[in-house]
This record gives structure tokens, sequence and C-alpha cells, in this order.
């Protein structure tokens, strides 16, 4: 009933591939071409998009990557009409399109990928360089940037974020939590048959939002029906990946579903539904839910398995999902590095999301995995809210216990032995005839190999080498040879190649452990050798004399210590246009749980080896940061529908909590090796505003806001960027430009104090009444005053506060400070200061 079935313009793009085949492909690449003139959701009258979204863009590749799987049709799960006149905008835009480059490049060979129209306005097209150039020479183009590649950055969180006593019940209990919001997740796809994302669990009604008009491709492997009032719609763009011949429709897919797994997980992190019972490698590790368990999941596939993804196809899903109505976007993803040739915030990616922006579209992107050095951050506008990634506070550790008594410290999701076993190592137990030193036979990928007689009823020592890391040995095959030599448990030894590796828990179907430091399996191994007894001739073991016990590493334990901000979670400073320049914006914004995240795994997921095949992975990353907050964003839009992007991002900002569980700092670790011996207290540039609280950020009381417009002079701000602004936005930059320090954001950040500065900030009441306190701590060699001390401010109303800083020494590097608002009905909002001391106030007069 109801449902809409489209061919997506299959003559149209057949002609394009006609084209294609006779393309130079040598010297042909991608280029991303903006046009001047303004994008759909700018030039048509304002709400437009927000009553009578355009429904159609011009995929012209879309039937082409997805004639293998067969004919792609859309359907649409919301059943809400598609008008042509919607239709219209999209494709009018693409004709201007198709003339342009018919005119420009006369008789030529090209192929035109994708038209860009709703965010921005342009398109992806394989070209020759002097194509390029040809293309650059037009007056109405504004910009051609080569295109780039990008790539990818819980049972318990729920808890350890306060939901169920906090924000859940706020919204009326997780049955309601998030409802009617609709987050659009730009990942590696999704696997629609997963219970996290079935539809009326929970029986009551659950309808899809009216706002919502995105629809779903259905192929083979993403079949009718696969959609439902939870997973809303669903869409892949491939077209540039496709075009470099790198495309393997086995692993990748030519359809929304997730080959990956990544895409699953991170979707399931933000709304998966809630009571999904965790069971891998046949232990229940507790109940899963999203963080928004009742909002809605639009999926716009653009990440790959084998190969990652590309500026241009993440772009045309960014377009879609804004187009589509979607409230929040979550990128789980960053650019390999920053885009080259053109200023930092000028990318195709951050423009299309400044668009994005200004129709309301809260936006959460990944810090990176690239810390923990400064500048790692690959998330750097301020329109974008940027997470990093810290622990919570469930951990599951391990322990082997030797005859000696040392115990080791080791990760396995794995069931002790409850006694002592004799250790046998792999290479002791070779069969007579293979040769002992042989890496596979250590690495215990073949039972053939390995003596029965000599294994079984035993401990088996196996080697974890870079192999491992490189996916071309497993422990699940380590695990099928102990099983088949009847070996009574597995023990790991971590190959002293591999120094200050992090290794994440592993489910494990038998006894076992892995020992992650290579200093601690010398140890191991050094009692093996000298506990047992050689041949002196064949130097093979006569007597296998140590033993061991393995603890088990089933049961989580929490820790006090949590949060912490994770060694490979990207630091800021950020840094602006040109390499050397800090910029006056703090980055990352918030951190959150990102480490060791059970979540939902696509059942074609072949991301993690280890997880082949489970319902459920556990990861750890900035990626899976970000769909965290992407869900508590969902929790706070649905309690003020009103609110702007940046409303939403003060109220997780100001509100973010300083402390770990035992009340101290909350710290970061600094070094890759031994990370937990190399940290010190987070600052801002390691955390934003600390570690999101989203019970606090549900009634954060003030809000600072920030528009579009303040974006725009911010651009316009940088040194020499008005032709470029004017170029990518039409906008001529006038008189009002502001430094980034002069943005309305919930933090202060001066990357160069000289002497003296005056800032303001303009906080807005959004709850009752209420007297606010200001209290604040000067950064190091920095003197400063905020005024008024005190002040009423009403529902509503509005107040500014004035804030000198003084520079009292030289100091150059980073030094913070805070200020603090503390309302008389217990509302606190946190503003962090960030001041690099470049000029010492006394030592410059003259
Ligand atoms: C679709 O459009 C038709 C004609 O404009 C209208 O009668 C009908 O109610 C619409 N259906 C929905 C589901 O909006
Ligand atoms: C595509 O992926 C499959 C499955 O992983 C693999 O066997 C095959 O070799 C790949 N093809 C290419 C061309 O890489
Ligand atoms: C987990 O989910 C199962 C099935 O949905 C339910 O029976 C059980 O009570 C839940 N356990 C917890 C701790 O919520
Ligand atoms: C190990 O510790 C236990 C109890 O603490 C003790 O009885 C035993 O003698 C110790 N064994 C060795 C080898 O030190
Ligand atoms: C260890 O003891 C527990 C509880 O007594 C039991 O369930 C488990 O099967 C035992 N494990 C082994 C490997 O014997
Ligand atoms: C296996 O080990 C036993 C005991 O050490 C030995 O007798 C036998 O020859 C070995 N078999 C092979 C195939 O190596
Ligand atoms: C163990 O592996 C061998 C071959 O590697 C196979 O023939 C044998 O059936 C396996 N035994 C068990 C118990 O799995
Ligand atoms: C989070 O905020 C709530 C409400 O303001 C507060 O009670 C709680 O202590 C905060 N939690 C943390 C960890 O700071
Ligand atoms: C702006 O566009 C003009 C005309 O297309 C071009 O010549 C110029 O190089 C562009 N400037 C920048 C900074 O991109
Ligand atoms: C600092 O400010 C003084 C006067 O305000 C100016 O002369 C000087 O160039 C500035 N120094 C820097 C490094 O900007
Ligand atoms: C900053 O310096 C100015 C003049 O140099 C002075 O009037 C003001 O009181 C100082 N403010 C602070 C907070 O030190
Ligand atoms: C809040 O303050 C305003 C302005 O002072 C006042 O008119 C209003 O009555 C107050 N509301 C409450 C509930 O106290």
């Amino acid at each position: 009933m109801g449902i809409v079935k489209l061919m997506v313009f299959g003559v149209l793009a057949w002609c394009v591939v006609c084209q294609a085949e006779n393309i130079d492909t040598t010297s042909a690449n991608v280029y991303m071409v903006t046009l001047k003139q303004a994008p759909t959701v700018f030039s048509v009258k304002k709400n437009y998009h927000k009553q009578n979204r355009v429904n159609k863009t011009s995929y012209d590749f879309v039937s082409i990557h997805s004639s293998s799987g067969g004919a792609t049709t859309l359907e649409n799960p919301s059943f809400s009409n598609i008008t042509s006149k919607h239709r219209h905008f999209g494709s009018r835009i693409s004709r201007v399109h198709d003339s342009l480059l018919r005119r420009v490049l006369k008789g030529e060979k090209y192929m035109k990928l994708y038209s860009y129209h709703y965010l921005i306005n342009g398109f992806a097209v394989l070209v020759t360089p002097q194509q390029a150039q040809k293309l650059l020479g037009r007056k109405e183009v504004a910009n051609v940037v080569l295109d780039y590649s990008v790539r990818t950055a819980t049972t318990h969180t729920p808890q350890f974020l306060g939901l169920p006593q906090g924000a859940w019940p706020q919204e009326g209990g997780y049955e309601t939590a998030g409802e009617g919001v609709v987050i659009g997740l730009i990942d590696t796809g999704i696997d629609p048959t997963h219970v996290s994302f079935a539809d009326g669990l929970s029986g009551n009604s659950y309808p899809v939002p009216e706002h919502f008009t995105g629809i779903c491709e259905v192929t083979r492997d993403f079949p009718s029906g696969s959609c439902n009032r939870k997973l809303i719609g669903a869409r892949h763009f491939a077209a540039s990946a496709i075009t470099r011949g790198i495309f393997n429709a086995t692993q990748d897919y030519a359809s929304p579903f997730d080959g990956d797994g990544h895409g699953t997980h991170t979707a399931s992190i933000a709304a998966g539904n809630h009571g999904i019972p965790v069971i891998v490698a046949g232990h229940h590790f507790g109940n899963a839910s999203g963080m928004a368990p009742r909002s809605h999941i639009a999926v716009y596939k653009a990440l790959y398995k084998s190969f990652g993804g590309f500026a241009a196809d993440v772009v045309a899903a960014i377009d879609q999902a804004a187009q589509d109505g979607v409230d929040i976007i979550s990128l789980s993803i960053t650019p390999n590095r920053r885009p080259p040739g053109i200023a930092t915030y000028f990318n195709p990616i951050d423009m299309a999301l400044l668009s994005a922006f200004k129709t309301g579209i809260f936006v959460v992107q990944a810090a990176g995995n690239t810390g923990p050095s400064p500048k790692s951050v690959s998330s750097f506008s301020p329109w974008i809210f940027t997470v990093g990634a810290a622990t919570h506070d469930r951990i599951y550790s391990n322990s082997i216990l030797l005859g000696n008594n040392i115990t080791i410290p080791g990760v396995g999701l794995a069931p002790g032995t409850n006694e002592s076993y004799n250790l046998v190592s792999a290479t002791d137990a070779v069969i007579d005839s293979e040769t002992p030193k042989d890496d596979y036979l250590s690495e215990c990928q073949d039972a053939g190999s390995l003596n029965q007689t000599v294994v079984q009823g035993n401990l088996l020592i196996c080697s974890y080498s870079i192999k491992f890391v490189l996916g071309q040995s497993t422990i699940s095959n380590a695990i099928q040879t102990a099983r088949n030599l009847s070996a009574a448990g597995i023990v790991f030894t971590m190959d002293p190649f591999i120094i200050g590796f992090q290794l994440n828990p592993v489910p494990m179907s038998l006894p076992g452990i892995i020992i992650p430091s290579s200093n601690d399996s010398k140890i191991l191994l050094q009692y093996y050798n000298s506990s047992s007894e050689r041949d002196p001739v064949s130097k093979k073991i006569i007597k296998f004399g140590a033993v061991a016990c393995v603890a088990g590493g089933v049961e989580a334990n929490f820790s006090n210590s949590a949060p912490k901000v994770m060694y490979y979670s990207a630091r800021g400073p950020d840094p602006e246009d040109n390499f050397l320049q800090d910029a006056d914006v703090l980055k990352p914004n918030l951190v959150a749980p990102g480490n060791s995240i059970w979540a939902a795994w696509s059942s074609g997921g072949t991301d993690s080896v280890e997880f082949l095949g489970e319902d459920f992975a556990m990861m750890s990353g900035t990626s899976m940061a970000a769909p965290h907050v992407a869900g508590l964003a969902a929790l706070i839009k649905r309690k003020f529908p009103s609110f702007s992007p940046s409303a939403i991002g003060s109220a997780l900002s100001t509100t973010a909590s300083l402390h770990d569980k035992d009340g101290g700092p909350i710290m970061a670790q600094r070094a890759y090796a031994n990370p937990d011996l190399n940290q010190s207290p987070a600052t801002p540039f390691d955390m934003g505003s600390g570690f999101v609280n989203a019970t606090a950020a549900l009634d954060p009381g003030l809000i600072l806001d920030v528009g579009y417009e303040d974006y725009m002079s911010f651009l316009c701000g940088i040194n020499g960027s008005a032709p470029v602004v004017l170029n990518y936005t039409g906008t001529n930059c006038g008189a009002t430009v502001v430094n980034g320090a002069d943005l309305n954001l919930p933090s202060i950040t001066i990357a160069k104090l000289n002497q003296t500065r005056a800032i303001q900030r303009l906080v807005t009441n959004i709850a009752g009444n209420e007297t606010y306190r200001v209290g604040w701590t000067a950064p190091y060699g920095v003197s400063m005053k905020v005024t008024p001390a005190h002040f009423f401010i009403a529902n509503g109303e509005k107040q500014v506060l004035n804030v000198v800083l003084n520079s009292t020494l030289n100091n150059n590097v980073a030094s913070f400070g805070r200020i603090g608002l503390f309302g008389d009905k217990s509302h606190v909002v946190n503003i962090h200061v960030s001041v690099v001391v470049k000029i010492a106030y006394n030592t410059t007069s003259s």
C-alpha cells in the first residue's frame, strides 16, 4: 500500500556510462566543483525546506552502481507524498550543471557523478587536470577541489551516563526518550535485521515523524521491508569509489547493507532499541540500549569496508540527509589528512555542514583517533560539534596466576580455569615432522601441526604476533586449534616486536587470556622455560613443569578513575587555515564514552575478525563517542524542539562534568605506550568542556547561542579569506568580521593574548527566573575580571557578561581558567578559558 517506487534516471545514467568508458582514467580524477549560485536551501523562500522538503536529488549514478545487485527501487516507509514540484528544484539545478559541462567541455569526455543542490550548489565530475582548469576559469564556478579520502575514525554506558535515573525520566522514560527526532548517520550502512532496529518492540504506536521525507533503497541484499518505523531511511553513495575501480561488490555491498560493522555499531549507540541482551561467544554481557532508544534512524552509507570513503560521496550523503529532514547528523568519519590546497574551513564537507547548520541540523563529528599529540584534531570547524573519546567505568580485566605466585594482568572476555594446569608452548608441541621455528606454528593457527598428546588437558601458549594486528592470523583460529587439541585453555603472549599495543578485550569461548605487555609476556616465558626440563641434545622438553591458573575476564569491574581521556583521542588546539596558527576556537568540544563500547554488529560485518558472526561487538574510538552525543542531542531536541544547533551544543558544553567518579580531575592519557603511566589532568585541549553529563545537559539553565551570520563573519575574519568566502557563499565580506574568540561560544579561546583583551558573552535564560553569582579562576599569567559579579535573569531574558583579560607575564604555553555561573536554583554554567600569553603586559611599555 502506498509504496513509492522510482527507477532512478535510468536512461541518463546509461549515457553517462558510455562516456566513462572512453575516459583516459590514468590522468582523470574526481573533482568537486562548487558554483557561485546559491543552493536550493538558500534560494527558495524561507522555511520552504522545513515544510516541503525537496524529495529527490539528481544522483545520476544511483542506478549504475546498484545494477550489480538488480535494479534499485526506492520505497518510502512514511508513505508521504513525493510531488513533482519538490523534485523540480533538484533536477533544474542538475540540468544547469549538465549544460555548463557541455559548454565548457564541448566534445570532450567526462563523467558527472553527482549534482549537489540542497546544501551546496555544485557537482562531482571525473575529468583531467586540464579540464578541471577549464572549469575553474569559468565565472560561474566558485571552486574546484580534488576529491579526497576520508576514514572511519552499550550495554552499560546508559547507566554510567545516568540516563535511567537522570535524562530518560525527563523524557517520560526510555519508552519515549528521543521520540520524534531523526538521527542521520553517515557511515558504513546498517544491518536492518538486527533486533536493535526492530519495529514496535514495546507495542505502542511509534509513527515516522512527518518532517522526514527520506526513502529506503530496495536491493537484493536490502529487500523491501528492511525499513520500518525505527529505521526510516537508508541510501548508499559510492559513485566516486566506483569510478576509481576499487569498489568490491562482494565486501562493500551496492546497497545500504553494512558489510563492515562500524555503521551498525554507531547507529545502535545513538538510537538502538532498549533492553537488548548482549550475548557474545556464549557469554551474556548485560543488556544494550541506545542513548535515545526511541529516536529514528536514517542511514546514509558513504563508507566502505575495503577502502574507506571519498569526500564526493560523503557530500552527496550529507546533502541527501539534510534534504530528507534529519534533525541530527552524526559523522564518525574524518578526513585522512587536512583537505589539500584550500583553507581548512573551506572544504566541501565543512561547507555543506555549515549549510546544514543554517537549516537547524545539529552536526556531531568524531575528533579523530590521531591523539595524543597537540593539534591532532581532524574536526575543526566551529559549527560542528567535535567529540573526543573517554573511558567509561566498566572494565573487563583478566589475569593469570603462575606457579611461582606471580600474577600477570591481561585481557580476554573468557572464563577462568578455576585450577592450575600445566603450561605447554605451541613451539614445544609441534609434531615430529614439522620445523618448530615456523611462526605460523607458534601462532596456533593450524591444529594439524601440533601434537594432541602433548597439548591435551594443558594450557596452550600461543604467540600474538604482528600478523594478528594485520588480520592474517586470528584469535578464533587459535581457539579452534586449542579446542581441536582438547587443551584446558589458551594463553597468548605478546610478541616482543609489538610494543605498547593496546588490545581490546576479545571474546573467547574457552578459558584463556591475552597478555598485552611484551615485558609481562617475557616474565611468563622465563618462568615457563626455567620450570621445564629439556633434553640437552634435541632441546625437546621432556618434563613440562610450569603451571598456571587463569582468573577469567567475563565479569565486569567498575573503576573509579573513569572517565579518562584516551591516548588516541585527537587533541586541540584547533589549527586555523594555515598550519602555523592556532584558531581562537575550542576543539574538541566535549568527550564522551568511546572506549570498549558494546553495541550492535552487522551479520555481514567483517571489520573486526574477532566478532565475525556475532550480534554485538566491543569497539573503541572517537567513532563510538560521537554517536553517544548524537543520541543525547536527540533527547535535548525532543525536550527543547526550538533549540538551535548552537543551543544544543551549549547545553552539552556548559554542563559537562570535570571530575571522575572519585571526585578527582578527569585525567588524560598522554602516550601511546603505557598510557596509564603517562597521564595528567585533562585540559580543555584534551577534553573540550569536559565529559558529557546527560542529566545536566537537559536542564542547562542558560545557553549561549551562535547564528549562521556569526559564522559568516568569523570566516570573513580569517586573514585573506574574503575572496574564498565570496566564491563559496556568494556573500561579500562586509565591515563586520568576528574573531573566533568573539563568537558567542560556550568557551573562550585566545591563541595570542597581546597585553589586554575584552570579550563579551551573551547568555539566554531558558529556565525559570534565577539569580546567578559569577565566579572565575584566571589562567596562569593572566589577570581576569568578569562583570557583573551577579545578576538576576528572568525566563527568556538575556544578559551580557564582560570579560577582561590582561597578560601579566610572557608565557608561551597555553594556560587555562574558567568562568562559573552559579544559579540560586542550582544551575551551574561553566565557560572554559584557554589563553596563550604571547606579549607580557609590563615588558611592552616604552
Ligand atoms: C497526497 O497528495 C494528495 C493530493 O495532493 C492528497 O489528497 C493526499 O492526502 C496526500 N497524501 C498524503 C499521505 O499526504
Ligand atoms: C572482493 O572481496 C572478496 C571477498 O572479500 C575477495 O575474495 C575478492 O578477492 C575481492 N575482489 C577484489 C577485486 O579485490
Ligand atoms: C535484559 O533483557 C532481558 C530480555 O529482554 C530481560 O529479561 C532482562 O530482565 C533484562 N535484564 C536487565 C538487567 O535489564
Ligand atoms: C605462594 O603463595 C602461597 C600463599 O600465599 C604460599 O602458600 C606458597 O608457598 C607460595 N608459593 C611460592 C612458590 O612462593
Ligand atoms: C569454574 O567454576 C565455575 C563455578 O564453579 C563453573 O561454572 C565453571 O564451569 C568452571 N570452569 C572450568 C573451566 O572448570
Ligand atoms: C606426540 O607426542 C608423543 C609424546 O611425546 C610422542 O610419543 C609422539 O610420537 C608424538 N607424535 C607426533 C606425531 O609427533
Ligand atoms: C582436528 O583437526 C584435524 C585436522 O586439522 C581434523 O582432522 C580433526 O577432525 C579435528 N578434530 C576435532 C576434534 O575437531
Ligand atoms: C551531572 O549533573 C547532575 C545534575 O546537575 C549532577 O547531580 C551530577 O552530579 C552530575 N554528574 C557528574 C558526574 O558530574
Ligand atoms: C574565485 O573565483 C574566481 C572566478 O571563478 C577565481 O578566479 C578565483 O581564483 C577564485 N578565488 C578563490 C580564492 O578561490
Ligand atoms: C601587540 O600590541 C601592540 C599595541 O597594541 C602592537 O604594537 C604589537 O604589534 C602587537 N604585537 C603583536 C605580536 O601582535
Ligand atoms: C587590565 O588593564 C587595564 C589597563 O591597562 C586596567 O584598567 C584593568 O583594571 C586591568 N584589568 C585586570 C582584570 O587586570
Ligand atoms: C520572573 O521575573 C519577571 C521579571 O522580573 C516577573 O515579571 C515575573 O513575575 C517573574 N516570574 C516568576 C514566576 O517569578
